[in-house]
């Protein structure tokens, strides 16, 4: 009896060892765990997408909304590995939280690709099969300063009281992430290493969102009104919400122009540029971001080399998808 018993467990247990451990989900494909920080964001929804795209027919890709909230993508970062994924590809909603993600891959020996929210240097080196997907935050932020400053230089009247300085509006990301802090910092740098003089008026965040962009704005201009001259944008559904904004108090028509710059050259930024309300903005490369966190994550699934995944790694970790100016003259192409 006692025999019979110990016989059947062993059987049991070596059918899930089996069945978690398993190489493929059944089709011949491995899992691959995907976790977005939120659905509810107009970029991500461009990487969502080219992750989908590109695993199509590869791998059996699971792609799961964390809903803004870390706890919730910790416990679907639990489910992925108990359910046998061979692979995470994981946009954090916290990036400092990447330490407790990488623990667990690790201790499943299951390999992680981060993307689109960098986890801190030290994290990045705390295991050998990590890796990150994302652009260069700092040029993003040059190349809307030097749009500003092309600008400003062919508009002499942009400078509205004539003092020789730029007033301006910077409405900044959730603080703390890179693209926020470098794009607000280097947008600036550029303009003044262009030796033109600046003057912040306020600085406010509105989370990367539209809605909360229109509130600030419609806040910044009953405080301070004409004095405003240039608006940053750390992306674009937020200087999309600038605009909005702008044009309830009369901009956008009558030759009534205010220059404001966005990043990602999302879809409706690139119309607003057409209409010529958008002075400009950059191109987050949403496509290829979410190609390489796929090929990353399908290379290190099926143990091929990750750097033979077709994307030059930088310290053997890093893939960096360049940004890319566009202005009323070059938009159409990335249409
Ligand atoms: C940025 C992007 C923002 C937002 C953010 C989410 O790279 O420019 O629009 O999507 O990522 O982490
Ligand atoms: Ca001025």
């Amino acid at each position: 009896m006692k025999k019979a018993l110990i016989a059947a467990l062993i059987v049991l247990t070596a059918t899930v060892a089996f069945a978690g451990g398993s190489k493929d989900s059944g089709g011949g494909q491995p899992r691959i765990g995907v976790a977005i920080y939120k659905f509810d964001d107009t970029f991500m929804s461009t990487v969502r997408n080219a992750i989908s795209d590109a695993a199509a027919g590869k791998a059996s890709a699971e792609i799961v909304d964390s809903q803004n909230a870390q706890p919730t993508q910790n416990d679907q970062v639990d489910n992925f590995i108990s359910k046998g994924a061979k692979a995470l590809a994981i946009n954090p909603v916290d990036r400092t939280a990447a330490t407790v993600i990488i623990s667990k891959a690790k201790a499943a020996n299951i390999p992680v690709v981060f993307f689109n929210r960098e986890p801190l240097e030290a994290d990045m080196q705390s295991w050998d099969k990590v890796y990150y997907v994302g652009a260069k935050a700092e040029d993003s932020g040059t190349y809307q300063g030097q749009i500003i400053v092309d600008y400003w230089k062919a508009n002499p009247a942009a400078d509205k009281n004539g003092d020789g300085v730029i007033q301006y509006i910077m409405l900044k990301g959730e603080p703390g992430h890179q693209d926020a802090e470098l794009r607000t910092q280097y947008s600036i740098q550029a303009v003044k290493d262009a030796g033109l003089k600046v003057e912040l008026l306020a600085e406010d965040t509105a989370m990367w969102d539209r809605p909360k962009a229109v509130d600030k704005m419609d806040a910044f201009w009953a405080r301070f009104g004409d004095k405003i001259e240039v608006v940053f944008c750390n992306n674009d559904d937020m200087a999309l919400g600038v605009i909005e904004s702008l044009r309830k108090v009369g901009f956008f028509s009558g030759g009534k122009f205010l220059p404001v710059v966005g990043v990602d050259a999302t879809a409706p930024a690139l119309a607003a540029l057409a209409e010529g309300t958008l002075l400009g903005t950059v191109l987050n490369d949403g496509k290829n971001q979410g190609k390489a966190t796929f090929d990353l994550a399908y290379a290190a699934a099926t143990g091929a080399s990750v750097s033979g995944a077709g994307w030059p790694l930088d310290r053997g970790k890093y893939v960096w998808v360049p940004y890319q100016k566009v202005t009323k003259e070059n938009y159409k192409q990335f249409q």
